[in-house]
């Protein structure tokens, strides 16, 4: 199935950077696909005319490889049963609650990791295909763990990198997966496994000496250039920290323009100009906190320390594993809170709270972050959140306020956002009241500040910095032999 030349530079990740969408009169379009991973790596490789291994989002296709835009596309099929069992199932209802603080429990099945090793193995076997000798190939993401050794059985001659985008969770909380080791193994395939912060890292080399009786180093973890290793098989695997980060130039860019600026304004009046217009931008999941915001803002509300006429806020909820039940309970709640803000709090033609449970184009992404006042960031646990970064590369004015929860990987840069527990609803509720009536000086600097950490560093320092230790000189080309 693999078609033309083989690559020297691929990225392995569940999903495809497109999304195969099956539309109801028999036709099909491919969409930028959901999520952090998508936009951060996409520009990147189309820089390196790579190749991408993923899956298409559609259960039971086969499709071909193609080339998008210099682009080569390997999609990998995964039936139904497998979008079931290795996606909703081992890897969205157990890994990710897992890796996220166990904020809904993990459910452990057998069935389900058995058709993780399946589906990994194909990853790793198009891989293997796809990549010419001495190639890079660059894992992604918590669902291919086992990709790294997989892929190393069946082509030494690659560099092999591996990046976690979510958090790495703490060792007790890891310990009560039953394929612990196996996990463990698998990640130590790579030759560079990178984490989002120092504390992921040094919670993974702690567990090689708990779980395998390796010896790792012992200095701590630092960012970027301090990267911890183990010795495994007869190697050395390099642990780091890179937080990775957004195409920020694009995002200042495209908030310039004078259609993106137009677009602003005419969003606040859409929402009937209030003085304060509050943003919440995320996929609908129950890490993101959006009913924590909804609830603090309430509580304002009723408490009658924000006037209802002054402020509007604009919930957007991209669709997300619709049929795993922790996302479809926490879509009712949300929309269940929604409704009663509204209810309480709007009048006929103005709503407390503009929900919308759909993805919006680029264009209109950056004009609702122009025209938001204060943007609310609370997940419980995020490996990053680019949607922070996003918004203070929008704002080239130095308008605009970021409450971003502590818990996010992004609070440690961004130190001039008002950062908050959103475990404790008065943390939230107060920074929100801060937030809603904090002077125009104020604003200036604290946006300042955190326009110097989000311009300088983006998301093609991030890949370098990772590449760096994968890649530290150029392949010699008689060493690569192909199994
Ligand atoms: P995650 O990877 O968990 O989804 P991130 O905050 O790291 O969270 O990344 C989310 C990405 O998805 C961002 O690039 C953001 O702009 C994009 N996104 C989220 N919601 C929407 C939406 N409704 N419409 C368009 N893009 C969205
Ligand atoms: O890192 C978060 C992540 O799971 C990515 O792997 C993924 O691209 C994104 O969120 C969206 O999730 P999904 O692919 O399950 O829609």
């Amino acid at each position: 199935m693999m078609t033309g030349r083989r690559a020297d530079f691929l990225v392995v990740a569940n999903r495809l950077p497109v999304d195969l969408e099956l539309l109801d009169d028999g036709t099909e379009r491919w969409r930028q696909s959901p999520g952090g991973l998508v936009s951060a790596l996409e520009p990147i490789l189309r820089a390196r005319n790579g190749a991408w291994i993923g899956w298409s989002g559609q259960a039971d296709q086969d499709l071909d490889s193609f080339d998008d835009d210099g682009l080569v596309m390997h999609p990998v099929r995964l039936s139904s049963d497998e979008v079931r069992d290795y996606y909703e199932g081992f890897s969205n209802a157990t890994l990710w609650p897992l890796y996220h603080d166990v904020v809904v429990p993990p459910v452990f099945e057998r069935s389900w990791w058995e058709s993780y090793v399946e589906v990994n193995q194909r990853f790793a076997d198009a891989a293997a295909a796809a990549a010419a000798p001495g190639a890079t190939v660059w894992v992604q993401d918590y669902q291919l763990q086992l990709v790294p050794a997989m892929l190393r059985e069946q082509r030494p001659d690659l560099r092999i990198g591996f990046f976690l985008h979510i958090p790495f969770p703490p060792v007790e909380l890891f310990m009560q997966l039953p394929w612990r080791k196996e996990l463990v193994r698998g990640l130590l395939g790579a030759d560079v496994v990178g984490f989002q912060m120092p504390g992921g890292a040094q919670n993974f080399l702690w567990l090689t000496r708990r779980l395998l009786d390796l010896e790792p180093s012992k200095a701590a973890v630092r960012v970027g250039n301090r990267p911890g290793s183990v010795s495994f098989d007869g190697r050395q695997v390099r642990v780091g920290a890179f937080p990775i980060s957004i195409d920020a130039a694009s995002f200042d860019k495209l908030s310039r323009r004078s259609d993106t600026l137009e677009r602003a304004r005419q969003i606040r009046s859409d929402v009937g100009n209030p003085h304060r217009v509050l943003l919440g931008v995320d996929r609908l999941d129950y890490t993101k906190g959006i009913d924590v915001r909804l609830r603090a803002l309430r509580e304002l509300l009723v408490s009658g320390r924000v006037d209802p006429e002054s402020v509007t806020m604009i919930q957007l909820a991209t669709p997300s594993r619709e049929r795993v039940d922790q996302y479809k309970a926490m879509r009712r709640s949300i929309e269940q809170q929604v409704g009663r803000l509204n209810g309480e709090f709007g009048r006929v033609g103005r709503p407390i709270v503009h929900y919308l449970h759909q993805p919006v184009g680029r264009e209109e992404l950056v004009a609702l972050y122009q025209a938001a006042d204060v943007m609310v960031v609370t997940p419980l646990r995020d490996g990053m959140n680019l949607v922070c970064k996003e918004y203070v590369a929008s704002r080239h004015d130095l308008d605009g306020v970021l409450v971003l929860s502590e818990f996010a990987g992004a609070a440690a840069e961004l130190t001039s956002s008002l950062r908050v527990n959103p475990h404790d609803l008065d943390s939230v509720a107060n920074a929100l009241e801060q937030a809603l009536t904090m002077d125009s000086a104020e604003q200036r600097e604290r946006m300042r500040t955190a326009r110097r950490q989000v311009m300088t560093n983006d998301v093609d320092r991030w890949a370098r910095s990772f590449l760096d230790f994968l890649e530290p000189v150029p392949a010699a080309p008689e060493a690569a032999t192909v199994k």
